[in-house]
């Protein structure tokens, strides 16, 4: 399997941190936020990368990573988003690297505590589809949030991650979310991916939205889910931002245990 890691965008929620820079180069506690999710990967045992990036600073990743050396690795690869059509724009350059494999992806400003090694080994072994990682927040409305079927709903608490509760859809930013997971930023996806993305039409805020992807594949029946172990958050916000840099001071991050 092949890692992808798309960090580019303009980070204006982030301004004026980002005006000079890329928001995956702003440090999140003692390492630049892009080291996270490269660390993310390599953990998972995948050391096949490539970065997505765009933007004035594109430079810097290559100064910054170079071959990966500092992560034991011999080779990174690099491919540049032109502006801003989204994460599932991005994720479509990716397609010549993938070459047909199935792909990992994490978005460069999600930082997790733990690993997803076994998530990412279940994935090796489904034939098929698509799989995402949810995990519990307190303000799923930033997120996408998955809808589940009425079973689920009737559990509450036990919830997600049961057998037997499907996902009927996910919702991107709802006002009022249906449950209280976030869809992370961490997607799996067979090579069905790329024709998926050239069917979709920019969103009300003109990007190619991954959540549609996502719901591409659950219409199908080939999307499964985990929940993630450990602490999850983005670094996209002000606020998140500092939570990470907290967290990370805190208890560590890409723990291996
Ligand atoms: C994106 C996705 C959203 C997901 C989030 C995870 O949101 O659109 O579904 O929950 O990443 O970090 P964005 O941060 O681009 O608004």
């Amino acid at each position: 399997m092949k890692g992808i890691i798309l960090a580019g965008g303009l980070g204006t929620r982030l301004f004026p941190l980002t005006k000079v820079t890329n928001k995956h180069l702003l440090p999140v506690y003692n390492k630049p936020m892009i080291y996270y999710p490269i660390e993310a990967l390599i953990n998972a045992g995948i050391r096949d990368i490539l970065i997505v990036t765009g933007g004035s600073s594109a430079g810097d990743f290559l100064k910054l990573i170079g071959n990966g050396k500092e992560f034991g690795l011999k080779h990174v690869n690099y491919t540049y988003q032109e502006g801003e059509g989204g994460i599932a724009q991005a994720l479509g350059l990716a397609e010549f690297f993938a070459d047909n494999d199935k792909i990992v992806v994490v978005l460069g400003d999600n930082i997790i505590e733990k690993n997803i090694k076994r998530q990412v080994e279940d994935f090796e072994k489904q034939k098929k589809g698509a799989k995402i990682l949810l995990q519990k927040v307190k303000d799923p409305q930033r997120f996408g949030v998955p809808v589940f079927s009425k079973i689920a709903r009737e559990q509450e608490s036990r919830g997600a991650g049961e057998e037997g509760n499907k996902i009927i859809k996910i919702e991107e930013k709802p006002k009022e979310p249906k449950s209280d997971f976030a869809v992370t930023g961490i997607y799996m996806y067979d090579s069905r991916v790329f024709d998926i993305i050239k069917t979709l039409k920019p969103s009300d805020r003109g990007e190619l939205e991954i959540t549609d992807v996502n719901n591409n594949y659950i219409e199908k029946s080939e999307m499964t889910y985990d929940i993630l172990d450990g602490w999850w958050t983005d670094a996209g916000t002000f606020d998140s931002l500092l939570y990470a840099s907290k967290m990370v001071a805190e208890t560590g991050a890409n723990k291996m245990k």
